[in-house]
């Protein structure tokens, strides 16, 4: 089997590298890929969001199976136009990745679904959004851009007047361009955050492992947000109760409810959830794996992976048996360039990287990397996840950090407290 993953991330090499290691896959490309990806397969000098080349690509290089990592060709309609041409491919049709892409749409399945989420409404009229926001007590808000702003829609307010200007930013000032020409204006939840990924082939649905992202920059949960800096697996808090709460409430009325309002889901159902005093509710859907979450969870897995977004892919996911998993958790600390998540700079050379995976149980997912010659130099923000496997969570993050000592380069940085939560 030939595998095309789509993307240049964290989260694309660690499929690319969980996917070479599978039974009967003999090629795994990566478009466009990093450093990594380079190693651990074969990058493809195409753009994520061409989606014209990338089909082409795959007819003429007889790739079994394509596989997408981030959200923005999801929403742009690459399953569509794959299906449409006969080609194999893992993740949501057009419609129903709007999940992630609009935030109101998301919204309105969770309320038919009777999905326990925030209290919201969306809104276009800026007047409108203010006399709402007038309207409410001073409490604490959350305004968001419906459509997707590359992580950094999201505005958590401290009461109404910051939400108000949050809004005017939003729906006047065009601070998010189309995508925040609506917005949804919603209640602040409060609780501990966890991911909950499930892989759904439009019916059946099968929950992975727990997981826990930090997205602020800085250790405690100071700092603006960001991507993710980093995430372990499993997270303790998400107890087996639960996870029965979040697969009876949560996941399954929302796959029904997406078959049933004729857009039926398949691909990675990523729910974002608050732990609340009453329980899980949903803060938002992405419709692809995280990133880092997927670092640290796919270490974990046991299973062929390749088979299983395979059956997922055509529909078939009820003939697994189940997933196996390792039972060590997994911790994945990113490391990132100076002046993330505003600008930084690009190309420092990377030290250490080989020295670092030598490490029993811990691997190195490159990020934004590129490579010259035999150099890797640094090419984004996040450059790189350390990810390792350890007997606790406490030991595993000691192996993450003790990797991620032996990494240099000029303004490296990272959080130093990935998993303190658990
Ligand atoms: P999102 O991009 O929707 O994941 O939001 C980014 C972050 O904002 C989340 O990880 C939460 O920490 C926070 N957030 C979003 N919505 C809410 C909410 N309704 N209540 C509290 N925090 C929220
Ligand atoms: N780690 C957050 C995300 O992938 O959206």
């Amino acid at each position: 089997m030939n595998i095309l993953v789509v993307g240049q991330g964290g989260r694309e090499h660690t499929l690319v590298w969980k996917l070479a290691q599978c039974g009967g896959v003999e090629k795994v490309y990566c478009a466009p890929g990093n450093a990594g990806t380079a190693v651990d397969g074969e990058n493809v000098n195409i753009a994520a969001d061409d989606l014209g080349r990338l089909m082409s690509f795959a007819k003429h290089n007889d790739i079994d199976l394509t596989v997408v990592g981030p959200e923005v060709p999801l929403v742009a309609g690459i399953v569509d136009e794959f299906e449409t041409h006969g080609l194999k491919i893992f993740g949501p049709t057009k419609a129903a990745a709007r999940l992630e892409g609009s935030k109101a749409f998301s919204k309105e399945i969770m309320k038919k679904a009777g999905v326990p989420t925030a209290a919201s409404k969306s809104f276009t009229r800026l007047e409108e959004a203010h006399a709402y926001l007038d309207a409410l007590e001073d409490v604490p808000v959350v305004v968001k851009a419906d459509g997707l702003a590359a992580g950094k829609g999201v505005h958590v307010c401290k009461n109404c007047t910051e939400g108000k200007s949050a809004a005017t930013q939003m729906l006047q000032d065009d601070l998010f361009g189309t995508a925040g020409q609506r917005i949804v204006i919603e209640e602040f939840l409060e609780g501990h955050e966890a991911s909950i990924l499930a892989i759904v082939d439009g019916d059946t649905i099968i929950p992975l492992e727990t997981s826990q992202d930090h997205k602020r920059a800085h250790d405690s949960d100071l700092g603006p947000n960001t991507g993710g800096m980093g995430a372990y697996s499993p997270a303790p808090l998400v107890t087996d109760g639960i996870m029965d709460d979040i697969i009876r409430r949560i996941l399954v009325p929302t796959i029904h409810t997406m078959r049933v309002e004729g857009h039926p889901f398949s691909g990675v159902l990523y729910a974002g959830l608050m732990l609340t005093q009453q329980g899980p509710k949903v803060i938002e859907y992405n419709v692809r794996f995280g990133d880092p979450e997927a670092q640290a969870v796919l270490m974990r897995l046991k299973t062929d992976l390749a088979q299983i977004l395979s059956l997922a892919a055509s529909g078939r996911l009820a003939e697994l048996e189940g997933l196996e998993w390792e039972e060590r958790p997994a911790v994945c600390v990113v490391m990132a360039s100076d002046g993330y998540p505003g600008s930084y700079s690009k190309g420092q050379v990377i030290s250490g990287i080989a020295e670092a995976d030598r490490q029993t149980d811990t691997k190195v997912f490159h990020a934004g990397t590129t490579d010259k010659g035999l150099r890797v130099l640094t090419d984004g923000g996040r450059v790189l996840g350390v990810t390792a496997m350890g007997d606790s969570i406490a030991a595993a993050k000691q192996a993450a950090y003790q990797a991620v000592a032996k990494i240099t380069w000029d303004g490296a940085w990272n959080r130093s407290d990935i998993s303190d939560k658990a």
